[in-house]
């Protein structure tokens, strides 16, 4: 049973679940909890994976505890009506923590996608550090994506025997998606692509940087689209209204600032393959934009994702206004700087992590 809520868990989880979907000897059970609604449902179309369990659970306003409380009590009653014989989870997410301690209650081995990420402070990502901790006292199987995570796992004292590296299935999802036949979703870069603008793509949703921080990157984005007027920013607006509430305002008016609804994977991917820099607090864009060439500047003080930091594509900034604008300035105005972060480079995978999951299930499950 694959159990998953929020947008960037359907993007990982889905390459395995295609590839579980092909094989004979095993029925995956797709389970959502749609923590997330809309953002869900864009990836699960995209993919064509259609869930057999979709519990509903998003409310606007829902809080950490709300949340976790309901996903525990509705897939306890999920796993009694199935019984499955592993459990997958994906990541940090509170689904992910609520998921993995309703199997573990129910004896049921809990897989451990996306296993040993640790940013060393629970405060940021939060509450994503502690749930990915928990989540790593009771999985059976931990999947890890790099070395740097099979290390953290052993510092936290996961046998060895447990843990296996096998790559970010996001880059198996990210191969795929910018293998299709897909537009850029941003109706001034479409067309007969004579619009050579310089873009700068924005994401921004982490609970740590709601309110005031938040703003301030606001107010980054219009210094940056008044002072470079030639510079096109594409703000894809995360559904959570309280991110919006911050954002918008400050950019209200500027012709060069688009802000446009959440894109579906495969045209979000074209988007990040035509932009120029990426800037934002998302944990996903850390692994997928530098594999497509393209610095990242991570509004946060610090990351769970420190290998694309050590390969020289990502940078961390941190959310004060004037660094943000001095940052992405020297980007635009230094051509040196930016080939310097403008590598492609892979750390987090080769797009065959699913395969590599796969083998280690069958082999749990006693295949
Ligand atoms: C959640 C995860 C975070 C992950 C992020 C990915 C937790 C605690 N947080 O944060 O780890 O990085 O998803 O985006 O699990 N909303 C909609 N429609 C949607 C999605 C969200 O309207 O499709 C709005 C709702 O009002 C919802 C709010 O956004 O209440 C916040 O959603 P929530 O899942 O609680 O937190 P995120 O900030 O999205
Ligand atoms: N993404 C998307 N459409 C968008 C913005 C992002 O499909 O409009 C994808 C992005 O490629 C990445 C994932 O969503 O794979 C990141 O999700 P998010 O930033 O919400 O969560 P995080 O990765 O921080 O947990």
């Amino acid at each position: 049973m694959i159990i998953y809520g929020t947008r960037p868990e359907a993007i990982k989880v889905a390459p395995l679940i295609k590839a579980l979907e092909r094989e004979p000897t095993l029925t995956p059970v797709v389970v959502v909890t749609a923590q997330h609604r809309e953002m869900l449902d864009q990836v699960n179309e995209v993919f064509g994976i259609i869930p057999n369990v979709d519990l509903n659970l998003m409310t606007h306003g829902q809080t950490l505890n709300g949340i976790a409380g309901m996903v525990i009590t509705k897939i306890d009653q999920v796993l009694e009506a199935h019984s499955p014989d592993a459990v997958v989870v994906q990541g940090d997410t509170t689904t992910v923590m609520g998921a993995a301690i309703a199997a573990f209650n129910r004896e049921i081995p809990v897989v451990h996608l996306e296993a040993g990420l640790r940013s060393g402070d629970l405060a940021s990502p939060f509450p994503e550090e502690a749930n990915r901790k928990i989540v790593s006292q009771i999985a059976k199987v931990h999947l890890a994506p790099t070395e740097v995570s099979r290390a953290n796992l052993l510092a936290d004292g996961v046998p060895d025997a447990i843990i296996h590296v096998v790559g970010n299935t996001v880059v198996d999802a990210l191969h795929w998606a910018v293998g299709l036949e897909a537009a850029v979703p941003v109706p001034e870069l479409d067309g007969d692509g004579s619009d050579n603008r310089k873009v700068l793509l924005v994401t921004t949703h982490r609970r740590e940087n709601l309110g005031d921080k938040m703003v301030n990157i606001g107010k980054a984005m219009r210094r940056l689209a008044l002072e470079y007027p030639g510079l096109l920013i594409v703000w894809p607006a995360h559904k959570n209204p309280k991110v919006r509430a911050s954002i918008a305002p400050q950019i209200e008016g500027l012709d060069n600032v688009i802000s446009i609804e959440p894109m579906e994977y495969a045209g979000f991917a074209h988007l990040v393959a035509r932009s120029d820099i990426v800037l934002t607090d998302s944990g996903g864009l850390q692994e997928e934009a530098p594999s497509l060439g393209k610095p990242v500047l991570v509004l946060r003080e610090n990351t769970e994702r420190p290998e694309a930091v050590s390969a020289g594509t990502v940078k961390l900034v941190g959310t004060d206004s004037d660094r943000i604008f001095d940052e992405v300035a020297r980007l635009l105005n230094d051509g040196f700087s930016y080939k310097e972060m403008a590598n492609a480079v892979n750390p987090y995978g080769d797009g065959k992590s699913a395969h590599r999951c796969i083998a280690i299930l069958k082999d749990l499950l006693g295949e």
